[in-house]
């Protein structure tokens, strides 16, 4: 029998009263700037062919010039987004390793489909705990669990749902503890322009070894995820492994997304992003203020645009989890995604997502709390 079910994501959303107020889904709502509705024009979008594999030379010098990575074009493979580029790169690293090393180490709580790519690429995948869900730091519990056998160790910083930011030392001693194996790192840094107002950009890339995979998109920084523009950095030799991966799963990223972004250097696409940085840092602040006035507590996040809100004792000794956030679609319309969809650390906790319309944080929150209190009314008239 199949063992991966459908998303709990996705059957949260599934018949969702209308007028729901939705904390669940993890895209952002940013406006665009005129000059990227100007690019949308025959003048631009003129080419409807195969790109190289690896996607145009325009396309990967403006993932370099956008990133301000530290190499050139050749080290980038164009994808259809970051999840693309996770199975890219995980698929790529399996390739080189001809089955010498074959276990990939994945966060957790983790972003939901990492386990499942582990599953679908036959790597035997564990997971280790990240703050604060473990009791030293990052490198400490990765150092726990890494072994000669571990082909990649992935990390997601800023990282879904814990919001955990890493800072550039922590990422330089993860690398280290891989270097010392033999493995392979993969960041995945689709949030790393959404740190937060200490350190707009969470991390820098000043110093990179060679055997660090990087994975992002334009999904969440320009908010613009059907465009399935992302991107595979690597200055290791794998990326030629990488580019086999991609050429097996899918030929190419879309060409009429790599036209658009190579246009990305001749306009503001910095302002757009500060623009949109300003944003999250807002939401962060409501949405913190909203839990905080209704007495809920939660995993202070320190980037992306996800927190984790710790479900009350009581009203999880009355009900399950999953019956939680069920409970709380049906009988007052806030969809929240449950902790355990993210694996066994963040087990009671739900995932509220403050990418989208701020205007509905003070009522969705408040729909929240007033559904653990008709939770625990329901329990008390049971006893
Ligand atoms: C941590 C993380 N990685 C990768 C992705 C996939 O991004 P994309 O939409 O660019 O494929 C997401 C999307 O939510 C994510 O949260």
């Amino acid at each position: 029998m199949a063992s991966v079910q459908k998303s709990i994501i996705r059957q949260i959303f599934d018949g969702a009263p209308k007028g729901s107020i939705n904390l669940a889904l993890g895209e952002p709502v940013f406006d665009k700037p005129e000059w990227f509705y100007s690019l949308i024009n025959h003048d631009v979008i003129n080419d409807f062919s195969y790109s190289p594999t690896a996607g145009t030379e325009d396309a990967r010098k403006a993932i370099v010039t956008i990133n301000n990575y530290p190499g050139t074009a050749d080290n980038v493979c164009i994808v259809c987004g970051a999840q693309e580029g996770l199975a890219a790169s995980i698929g790529g690293v399996k390739l080189y390793w001809e089955g010498k090393k074959n276990e990939l180490l994945i966060p957790s709580p983790y972003f939901l489909t990492y386990p499942t790519l582990g599953k679908m690429l036959g790597m035997e995948t564990r997971t280790y705990p990240i703050p604060p869900f473990c009791k030293g730091n990052i490198t400490e519990s990765i150092e726990e669990s890494i072994h000669e056998k571990t082909a990649l160790v992935l990390l997601n910083t800023p990282a879904n749902p814990s919001g955990l930011m890493m800072t550039e030392e922590d990422i330089q001693q993860a690398e280290a503890v891989c270097e010392k194996y033999g493995t392979f790192l993969l960041v995945d840094e689709v949030y790393r322009f959404f740190g937060n107002r200490e350190n707009p950009i969470s991390h820098d890339w000043k110093s990179l070894r060679e055997s660090t995979i990087l994975v992002s998109s334009l999904t969440k920084c320009f908010g613009l995820p059907g465009l399935r523009l992302g991107w595979a950095f690597t200055r290791h030799s794998v990326i030629q492994q990488i580019f086999a991966a991609h050429q097996a799963m899918v030929s190419i990223a879309p060409t009429i997304s790599q036209l658009i972004v190579s246009q990305f250097p001749h306009y503001d696409y910095h302002q757009w992003i500060v623009d949109n940085q300003e944003k999250v840092f807002e939401n962060r602040e409501i949405i913190t203020n909203e839990l905080k006035k209704n007495n809920l507590e939660y995993v202070l996040p320190g980037g992306a645009f996800y927190i984790l809100l710790k479900i009350p004792e009581d009203v999880l000794l009355t009900m399950d989890e999953m019956d939680i956030a069920f409970f709380l679609k049906d009988n007052f319309g806030i969809l929240v995604v449950p902790g355990k969809a993210f694996g066994d650390y963040s087990k009671g906790f739900m995932r509220l997502s403050y990418g989208g319309d701020a205007s509905t944080f003070a009522e969705g929150v408040y729909r929240i709390r007033q559904g653990f209190q008709a939770i625990l009314q329901k329990g008390s008239s049971h006893e």
